[in-house]
């Protein structure tokens, strides 16, 4: 989307953040604006799911800060970074195999005061497919539908903010264009995104901006399109992706 010029809705500042001794991130700085799609790229090992961690409070950060609109998140636990907006979806995608489609798609409106309701048809107009098989086992999904699944749970609660971690992970080929498909529309219903893949190309082209993670540190950053073009870039991340 364009026209994203305005307030950042999320503020990451100076963030330094590991596991006991392991510094893993290092002065990451970067905005997220309304209604805006942020992709962060960089190769297996950089630290890409270390940053989503510490914006979702699962790890604290030793040092730097974390805003969402004027809130200070930097140490505040990640039920309440739920509430305040900001949902993550994991690597792991967390499904409860044994319960239906339906059952976990509820789990994502855990103490929600909106109408669940409402939340439900909102998430099956977006995907179809989770209507069909709502009574249906997450087990038995394909790998598609369990990711459309983990997202659909995201969404519940209407976040503001939107971290999806290597959601192409695992997924057939074939799968890959609608999956990036679903986040543009999400993205395009009002939702701010940071997106980290190592799927570079297709991330960078459903972006707005894009940032590169190497060993921790933000290397370099541009418009989406600009970094599409830029020949180190290309080089080193964007070659067959
Ligand atoms: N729980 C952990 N304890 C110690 N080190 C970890 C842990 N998780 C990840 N790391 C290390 O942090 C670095 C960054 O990992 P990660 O954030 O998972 O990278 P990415 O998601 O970009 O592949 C790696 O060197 C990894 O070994
Ligand atoms: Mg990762």
């Amino acid at each position: 989307m364009q026209e994203t010029q305005q307030r950042p809705v999320l503020n990451v500042d100076g963030l330094d953040a590991g596991y006991g001794e392991v510094q893993v991130l290092r002065d990451v700085s970067f905005e997220l604006y309304e209604g805006e799609l942020l992709s962060i790229i960089g190769p297996n090992g950089a630290g890409k799911t270390t940053l989503m961690r510490a914006l979702m409070g699962i790890i604290i950060p030793d040092s730097g800060s974390i805003r969402l609109g004027e809130t200070d998140l930097t140490t505040v636990e990640p039920n309440e970074r739920v509430a305040q907006g900001v949902s993550l979806i994991s690597e792991k995608r967390n499904l409860f195999r044994d319960m239906t489609v339906a059952e976990n798609l509820k789990l994502g409106t855990y103490l929600s005061r909106d109408d669940v309701e409402s939340s439900f048809e909102r998430i099956y107009d977006l995907f179809p497919r989770l209507d069909e098989r709502r009574d249906q086992k997450a087990g038995t999904l394909s790998g598609g539908e369990a990711q459309m699944l983990a997202l659909g749970r995201g969404l519940m609660k209407r976040p503001r903010v939107l971290l999806l971690d290597e959601p192409s992970l695992g997924l057939a080929p074939l799968l890959i264009p609608e999956l990036f498909d679903k986040i543009t529309t999400i993205n395009e219903n009002g939702v701010s995104v940071v997106l980290v893949e190592q799927r570079a190309r297709k991330a960078l082209e459903i972006a707005d901006r894009g940032c590169l993670l190497e060993n921790g540190e933000i290397t370099y950053r541009d418009d989406a399109v600009a970094m599409l073009d830029k020949q180190s870039v290309v080089e080193q991340y964007l070659g067959g992706a």
